[in-house]
């Protein structure tokens, strides 16, 4: 890796080959893989899939690949890259199936080429893909699109929540192309590579921008991503049927309440959620890793642990159910009164939406103690098509 030192003292056009040469070497002992290998986390050490996100964009970490070839797309086990740019497309009125089938063709070639840090075809600034800083572009099918390419779509919207205020601007979608990367600049070019490469085919509905922080933690303070799916064969990938290998996303932008909930005091704040804020240790633990004791009571015989705190609500005990939630924070800036629209990109991937998101959020939807700080306002579900061989598409067997 090469050091910020090492920059300054060898100048930029020596650490420029250097990194070039890295992704070179990257890309030549990825593409030396057998393919349809698994993939998940990277392999350039420091976040581990725990949730982590890496923040830097020191020389060798912008140098840094996915594979994007493999069994499973991309973005979803691999360990969470610092920006994240959702982008949620609408096919153009009357898009035949041709076309749609044209338009995943191109896309992927564009996501093969850059997350391997390589232009796209026709790159005007081919510079800028240069750095692909763990670039991820996975892709995700909405309903919409299913039925333009005349198939029996394997998703379907979520039912109804009383919590929800959800608003079109930021819900549905027939495309999903969700872009990952440890440095901003990367994640601006490959939106604009492939806006561009879309255009004639899809308009774009919505753009949902979001950030990780090095410590895991949300715009609440609290950290995040604690107890995850870990067993991915049976919670998250699809083993069977058109999907196989492939999985569903919901994403879901969730407005908090800062203002007030910055009003609480910390014994609430730990008491929604039912974890401690400094360690992130569960209330009847010391170590954010001990496993909650739901059953622990407190002197007068209450739970120590709230009945409707929010780990509490939404905890399954069977791994083969849990989420793999791979949370964005977003800041949308301020209004003239000084209050934030920001909050959280909730993405989470799970094999069965219906058998595993919806029992959670309708847990969730009756009695969380943190909904007096939080709103749903978008909504989209996809199915995650499984990855793709060299020379082949995304969707291929599922739409071909
Ligand atoms: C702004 C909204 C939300 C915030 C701030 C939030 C925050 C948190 C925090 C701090 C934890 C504890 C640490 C961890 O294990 O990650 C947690 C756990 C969890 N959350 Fe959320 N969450 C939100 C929305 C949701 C939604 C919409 C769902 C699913 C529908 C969900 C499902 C879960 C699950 C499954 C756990 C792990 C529970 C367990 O310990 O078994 N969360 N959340």
């Amino acid at each position: 890796m090469i050091s910020r030192r090492g920059l300054l003292a060898g100048g930029a056009a020596t650490a420029a080959t250097a990194a070039g040469a890295l992704v070179r070497r990257e890309t030549e002992r990825r593409d030396a893989e057998p393919s349809g290998t698994e993939r998940g986390g990277t392999e350039h050490g420091g976040a581990e899939r725990d949730g982590t996100a890496r923040g830097g964009t020191e020389r060798g970490e912008l140098a840094a690949v996915e594979p994007f070839h493999g069994a499973h797309q991309a973005g979803v086990a691999t360990a969470p890259q610092a920006h994240a740019v959702f982008l949620g497309f609408d096919l153009v009125k009357g898009t035949r199936k041709e076309a749609v089938l044209r338009l995943l063709q191109l896309l992927t070639d564009d996501a093969a080429r850059l997350t391997q840090g390589r232009p796209a075809l026709a790159d005007t600034e081919p510079e800028l893909a240069a750095n692909p800083a763990r670039l991820t572009i996975t892709f995700g099918f909405g309903q919409g699109l299913f039925e333009a390419a005349g198939v029996d779509s394997p998703v379907k919207e979520l039912p109804a929540f009383s919590t929800d205020r959800l608003e079109k601007r930021w819900s549905g979608g027939d495309l999903l192309v969700q872009i990952c990367a440890d440095d901003t600049v990367t994640v601006a070019h490959a939106v604009r590579m492939i806006v561009k490469d879309a255009r004639s085919f899809a308009r774009v509905r919505w753009t949902q921008r979001g950030f990780r922080s090095t410590n895991r933690r949300n715009l609440m303070g609290q950290i995040e991503g604690t107890v995850n799916a870990t067993d991915l064969d049976r919670a998250v990938w699809i083993g069977a049927g058109p999907l196989r290998g492939g999985t569903t996303m919901v994403l879901r932008r969730i407005r908090m309440k800062l203002e007030t909930w910055d009003a609480a005091d910390r014994v609430a704040r730990e008491f929604t959620i039912g974890r401690r804020l400094d360690s992130g240790a569960p209330l009847t633990g010391s170590a954010e890793t001990d496993a909650a004791d739901y059953a622990r009571k407190n002197r007068l015989g209450f739970p120590v642990i709230s009945e409707f705190a929010h780990i509490r609500r939404a905890h399954v005990a069977d791994p083969a159910l849990r989420l793999l939630r791979r949370p964005y924070n977003y800041d949308g800036g301020l209004s003239p009164e000084g209050e934030s629209d920001s909050g959280l990109l909730f993405a989470s991937y799970q094999a069965d939406v219906a058998g595993q998101f919806v029992p959670v959020q309708r847990m969730l939807a009756e009695g969380d103690l943190l909904n007096e700080w939080i709103t749903a306002i978008g909504s989209a579900v996809f199915a995650i098509p499984p990855g793709c061989a060299p020379g082949g598409w995304i969707g291929e067997e599922l739409l071909g």
